[in-house]
């Protein structure tokens, strides 16, 4: 990417969103974060990135921030993203992850800034037929969340048609894992790796595995965890490659693993026993989810550099004990 260049990164203060805020800073980048830190984090940041408090469903106080700086090119991390939720409040989710978005968008098409790189999801898929999921798999999402994912891309395909915004959609799977000074840190915690680690931090009793009859080899649900850090790298290299064109790219390991062995190997490198209840399965959960990473490593030359899921558990248990209650208020 050419260092120079300035970067906005809405909802850079979240779990993702920060860990490229720190990439991109890292590589020479002047990045500007516009968050409404109802999810992220101020310690999450960077303290070399600009903050920007504001609401991208705020039209105005969107554009304001382009008016205020020159922005080069967009990451958007800034969607809501439980499942559960969005099943009972869909509105919620079309207002921040489609309309929210398109005020993005249109601010962008105002200041002329013509690259944008979104944070989509597995979730666009619903439940595959066959895994690994290729991206010309037939996307049917099963839950109000995966809609407003997959709206949100038809939205950035038509306007690069009519407008000439190249985007690269990246379709991540299951991001876990930590750097030194970013980690998972979500009120409610949903994601089973940090929920795991509350239970060898002592801070749960256990963990519930929720459904163990699925048709999968343990009878628990499986799918392919992605070291955030190589999720950045990838969004670095998309930045580049949408100079020429767009591009819509799954990114996961292709390997997949059970919640079983995701907890066993918790246990691993925690030392601690984490106590597991056998629970009755949770809403909207697909069996398998494993992805063919094929087309980013073809297109955009990306290779997870820590794959091993055991290397992720042990980065994310770093950060956790390091952070037992999370980031600072401040
Ligand atoms: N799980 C448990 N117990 C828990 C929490 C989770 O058994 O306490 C199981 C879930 O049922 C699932 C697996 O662990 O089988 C992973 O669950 P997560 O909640 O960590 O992640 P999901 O696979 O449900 O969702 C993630 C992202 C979504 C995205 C989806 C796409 O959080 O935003 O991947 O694959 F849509």
């Amino acid at each position: 990417m050419n260092q120079k260049e300035t970067v906005l990164l809405v909802g850079g203060a979240g779990y993702i969103g920060s860990v490229n805020t720190a990439a991109l800073i890292e590589r020479g980048a002047h990045v500007i974060v516009a968050d409404n830190f109802e999810k992220g984090h101020r310690a999450a940041v960077h303290p070399s990135a600009v903050i920007e408090e504001c609401d991208i469903r705020n039209a105005e106080a969107i554009e304001n921030v382009f008016q205020r700086h020159t922005i080069d090119a967009v990451m958007h991390f800034g969607a809501y993203s439980l499942v559960g939720e969005s099943m009972q409040d869909p509105d919620k989710y079309f207002e921040n992850n489609l309309e929210g978005g398109r005020n993005l968008l249109n601010a962008m098409r105002k200041w002329d800034v013509n690259r944008i790189v979104f944070s989509s999801t597995a979730a666009v898929y619903g439940n595959p037929e066959e895994v690994p999921i290729q991206e010309d798999t037939r996307t049917e999402p099963v839950n109000p969340y995966g809609r407003s994912k997959l709206a949100f891309e038809y939205l950035l395909k038509s306007f690069e048609e009519a407008y000439g915004i190249h985007y690269a959609a990246l379709r991540y799977f299951n991001a876990a894992g930590a750097t030194e000074m970013n980690g998972e840190d979500h009120h409610p915690e949903t994601h089973l790796i940090p929920i795991i680690l509350q239970a060898a931090l002592g801070k749960r009793d256990s963990i519930a595995i929720f459904g163990t009859d699925y048709d999968t080899p343990d009878g628990s649900c499986v799918r392919d965890y992605i070291h955030v850090s190589d999720l950045a790298e990838a969004h670095l290299l998309a930045l580049d490659y949408i100079r020429n064109e767009s591009l819509t790219c799954n990114l996961g390991n292709g390997q997949g693993y059970s919640v079983r062995e995701v907890i066993e190997t918790a246990r691993q490198v925690t030392g601690h026993p984490i106590p597991t209840e056998e629970c009755p399965r949770r809403s909207g959960d697909p069996a398998r989810l494993t992805a063919s990473a094929e087309r980013a490593r073809s297109r955009l030359g990306w290779i997870p550099k820590q794959p091993e899921l055991r290397s992720i558990i042990q980065s994310a248990w770093q950060w956790a004990r390091a952070n037992p209650n999370g980031y600072p208020k401040l």
